[in-house]
């Protein structure tokens, strides 16, 4: 797909097929997530992939909704704060690198007609226990991945206007 009609296509799905996502398309998607730009390229981050059939109930306990296990595969993102580049006043960027990695996974889904969905309000607590994380690990975001059963909405965003400022471009300084 074209990127600008890549970035307009994709969506937050919520009704997902049960239908199987071939292998070589999973494969895509965790390989644009290996490609992602990491803070000194440490790559302190982790991929869940979790397959969701016979699963189900397990697995609601992360995310109690019915749409969040419909699909046959969930990825959990996770982080490794302690493997992660802070900055010189301390401020760990494992979050920012954790959600690089899991956008470049859900733009290559959507590019390849694969409907996700970033949960960030998933129980840390049930997806550290449903997937055996280690300490070390923490668990950021997850997204179901499977293909849509639904229809994009409209998409609803503030004008440029609005989350723009231009400091000093254009004003001849
Ligand atoms: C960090 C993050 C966390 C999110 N967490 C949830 C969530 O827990 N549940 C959910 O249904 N949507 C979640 N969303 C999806 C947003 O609601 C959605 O991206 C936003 O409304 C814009 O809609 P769109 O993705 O369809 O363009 C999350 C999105 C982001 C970026």
């Amino acid at each position: 797909m074209e990127f600008d009609t890549l970035i307009k296509t994709r969506y937050s799905v919520r009704a997902y097929k049960a239908d199987p996502v071939p292998y070589k398309d999973l494969l895509a998607v965790l390989e644009a997530a290996r490609l992602a730009p990491t803070a000194c390229n440490l790559q302190a981050f982790r991929l869940v992939v979790i397959h969701t059939q016979g699963r189900e109930e397990e697995l609601r306990r992360i995310y109690p909704t019915e749409w969040f296990v419909q699909p046959p595969i969930v990825i959990a993102a996770c982080g490794l704060p302690d493997e992660n580049w802070s900055r010189r006043d301390g401020r760990n960027y494992v979050d920012v690198d954790t959600a690089i990695v899991m956008d470049h996974l859900i733009l290559a889904a959507a590019n390849r007609g694969l409907g996700t969905c970033w949960i960030g309000a998933f129980d840390p607590g049930a997806a550290r226990e449903v997937l055996d994380l280690p300490p070390e690990v923490e668990p950021i975001a997850l997204t179901p991945l499977g293909y849509p059963a639904d229809s994009p909405p409209e998409k609803k965003r503030k004008s440029l206007d609005e989350l723009i400022s231009y400091e000093r471009y254009g004003t001849g300084d």
